[in-house]
């Protein structure tokens, strides 16, 4: 009787802490690499197996619970329980849009919460998820297989990394000595990430080029299969969390429809590279070229050299789908077609037009995803290059379909039209704002500096521009020590950007930390409260003395303070032409070629003085520039130094960049502010004080 209790007991619990002990895989590569310098073999082996394991575990688990909730929560129905439209109640629309997103995050939400546990439980840093990118673990395993004689796995683990890691000589040596082994074959270089639809492909190839049709299109069609599966996973696993670009996150405050904009526009960005990424394979440093369409024409080829006439025909006219113009194609067609009899040939449709519709479906819905993208491009400058180029998704030949579809394309004319409205109003009442806003400035120079030890140093003639200001002794010695130090303690406990590239220039590296990260670092005991305080402190100083020099009738608000270190990557500084930060304008958006500033959003139009707070001098470069709008032509040059600030306005009289780093860390805050208390800095409005005496 117990005994069948305690059974029942197991079997109810089983299947939930099964899922729920899905061990992190970071956890379990640790736990390897720390047997590996013990040489406990089979932990490593046991262990980093696991962490390969459920690393896919949990990819394959948030793709499926993302399709599946897509299934389950479809949008464009009208909300549940409101069957008749409310007079004059046009948002009830809106409402059932906004309840299938809440459904939406739900069903996603417990999906992956009931299969892997906590949402943060498989959340690794950067460091072990590029450590998996390069597929290091398969360099501890072949150790580990090696020293307990399992041949054929040491030799896989080894091909396998050595794909990711072609220039990596030591294990190049290794597998040019397992090769020369007895017992090694040649079907024991395997790639063992290699996904379903590129191993069926290459398998494919490999028999197309033995001649072995039937069996090459055996392996096409699977691959073909494959890659419609794959291409759904890939997308799914787009729809992650937003990525800040890293420095610019403390400054996000978007509105609604702005960040759900950003988001999908990112969203949806991915999504297009998926067909970039299903092309690749890591022993190929280039995707394959018109990957999915040349399934087709090597199916055609196959099934004609195994007289499979039907086949052929349908392949060609797939394939035509794609390049409608193909001359080799077309002869093709109308060769097979003329053996096969053209009553006949005429009846074969091509695939994604007949059984398969979803073939065609994937295609339009690529080019609307494109559409979008292009209209986020134009309405709000959000960057979308088109990582699909004609030979991978020939989509220009394909828009043809889409234009042919009048219904649809109409449809989307006009929510783009109303869209663009809206937009429309926006910006003028912002343009309002600013152009009241414009009345109130009267800047002047020449205005108290409110402290003795602060001197000018330049003036705007001498910069040969207007509302520019050089200054110096500004802050002490002391405190651009202390400044210097914050932002690299602040970088070291990881703010999330420490050693980055910079956003800038791939020469050099790049860390931030704003004055509210700072302050919360601070109160969290990662750096020294009191250096965070000193940033929001100086930065005030700062503040009022470019207030009071431009003589400013109206105060001047935060819009944003970013403490910033650039430091040249000595072996990448060989003829190098970059600037450390390319010439832009504060407020506005400069087209140099048309010597224009345009002040629109997405540039940040609300600011209106700018100054940089520079730390110290100890490098090499790094000098702040002013140039025309041509942004070629300098017209000043400044060289920082510690306690120095170049104060300007923000607006299009005063283009600045600033020349490469070539050696050392340049240590500089920047500081930017608005006349409009609405755009005022987070921060400012949070005490700073209550944790001072901690
Ligand atoms: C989506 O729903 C349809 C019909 O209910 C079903 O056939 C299909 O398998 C589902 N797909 C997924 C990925 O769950
Ligand atoms: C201003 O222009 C003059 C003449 O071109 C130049 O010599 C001088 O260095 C410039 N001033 C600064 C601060 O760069």
């Amino acid at each position: 009787m117990e005994l069948r209790y305690a059974l029942l007991f197991l079997s109810l619990l089983a299947p939930s802490c099964a899922a729920h002990i899905l061990e992190p895989y970071d956890f379990l590569f640790d736990t390897a690499v720390e047997a590996y310098y013990k040489g406990e073999w089979l932990t490593v082996i046991l262990n980093m197996e696991k962490a390969l394991r459920n690393k896919a575990t949990v990819r394959s688990v948030k793709a499926q619970c993302r399709l599946s909730c897509a299934n389950q929560t479809a949008f464009g129905d009208r909300p549940s329980g409101m069957d008749a439209p409310l007079p004059g109640a046009g948002s009830v629309e809106d409402l059932g849009f906004f309840q299938k997103i809440l459904k939406r995050a739900d069903c996603v939400n417990s999906c992956e919460t009931d299969k892997l546990g906590t949402r943060t439980l498989h959340e690794v840093t950067e460091d072990v998820a590029l450590e998996f990118k390069k597929r290091t673990p398969y360099n501890y395993l072949q150790v580990a297989y090696f020293k307990i004689n399992m041949l054929d796995k040491a030799v896989a683990a080894a091909h396998t990394f050595f794909l990711a890691n072609p220039d990596h000589m030591e294990m190049k040596q290794n597998l040019d000595y397992y090769r020369m082994m007895a017992g090694v074959q040649p079907e024991d270089f395997k790639d063992l990430e290699a996904k379903p639809h590129m191993a069926e492909f290459l398998q494919g190839k490999s028999y197309y080029s033995d001649d072995s049709f039937g069996l090459a299109a055996n392996h096409f069609e699977v691959a073909v299969d494959e890659y419609f599966t794959a291409d759904k996973e890939c997308k799914a696993m787009c729809e992650g969390a937003y990525n800040y670009d890293g420095y610019n996150y403390m400054e996000y405050s978007a509105d609604l429809f702005q960040t759900m904009t950003d988001h999908y526009m990112q969203v949806l960005n991915c999504k297009q590279h998926c067909a970039v990424e299903l092309a690749s394979t890591a022993g190929k440093d280039k995707p394959f070229e018109d990957f999915l369409p040349s399934h087709f024409n090597y199916l055609q080829f196959s099934y004609y050299n195994s007289e499979k006439y039907e086949q052929a025909i349908e392949c060609t006219k797939t394939f035509l789908l794609f390049h409608p113009g193909d001359e080799v194609m077309n002869q093709n067609l109308a060769y097979y077609s003329a053996v096969l009899g053209e009553d006949k040939a005429r009846d074969i449709a091509a695939r994604q037009i007949s059984t398969q519709g979803y073939k065609r479906g994937i295609q339009r819905k690529s080019i609307l995803e494109k559409e979008l993208l292009y209209f986020g491009y134009e309405a709000f400058g959000i960057t979308f290059v088109d990582p699909v180029s004609e030979q991978v998704i020939p989509y220009r030949s394909l828009f043809a379909y889409l234009m042919a579809d009048r219904e649809t394309t109409a449809r989307i004319t006009e929510e783009i039209g109303n869209l663009m409205k809206e937009i429309e109003t926006l910006v003028e009442e912002k343009k309002k704002d600013s152009s009241d806003m414009a009345m109130v400035i009267a800047p002047q120079e020449g205005g108290a500096l409110l402290h003795d030890d602060i001197k000018v140093t330049m003036t705007a003639n001498q910069l040969n521009g207007s509302q520019r200001v050089l200054l110096d002794g500004v802050i002490s010695e002391d405190e651009c020590r202390e400044l210097h130090s914050l932002s690299n303690a602040a970088a070291l406990k990881g703010d999330g950007y420490s050693g980055r590239p910079s956003p800038h220039s791939p020469s050099e590296m790049f860390q931030g930390v704003t004055v509210l990260k700072a302050v919360k670092l601070g109160q969290e005991g990662m750096v020294p409260l009191k250096s965070a305080r000193l940033f929001f402190d100086l930065s005030e100083k700062v503040k009022k003395v470019v207030e009071s020099y431009f003589r400013l009738d109206a105060p001047l608000y935060f819009s944003y303070s970013h403490l910033v270190c650039r430091s040249a990557i000595d072996e990448k500084q060989k003829d190098r032409e970059d600037l450390s930060h390319p010439v832009h304008v504060d407020n506005c958006l400069l087209v140099s070629e048309l010597n224009e500033c345009i002040k629109e959003p997405p540039a940040y139009t609300h600011r209106d003085f700018s100054a940089i707070l520079y730390l110290n001098n100890d490098f090499e470069g790094g000098e702040f520039i002013f140039t025309e709008l041509d942004a070629k032509t300098v017209t000043a040059e400044v060289r920082p130094q510690c306690g120095r600030v170049i104060g300007f306005g923000a607006g299009q009289e005063n283009p600045h960049g600033v020349r490469s780093v070539t050696k050392g860390q340049r240590c500089a805050v920047a500081l930017w502010f608005t006349l409009d208390p609405a755009h005022e800095e987070k921060v400012r409005t949070i005490s700073v004080d209550q944790h001072q005496h901690n």
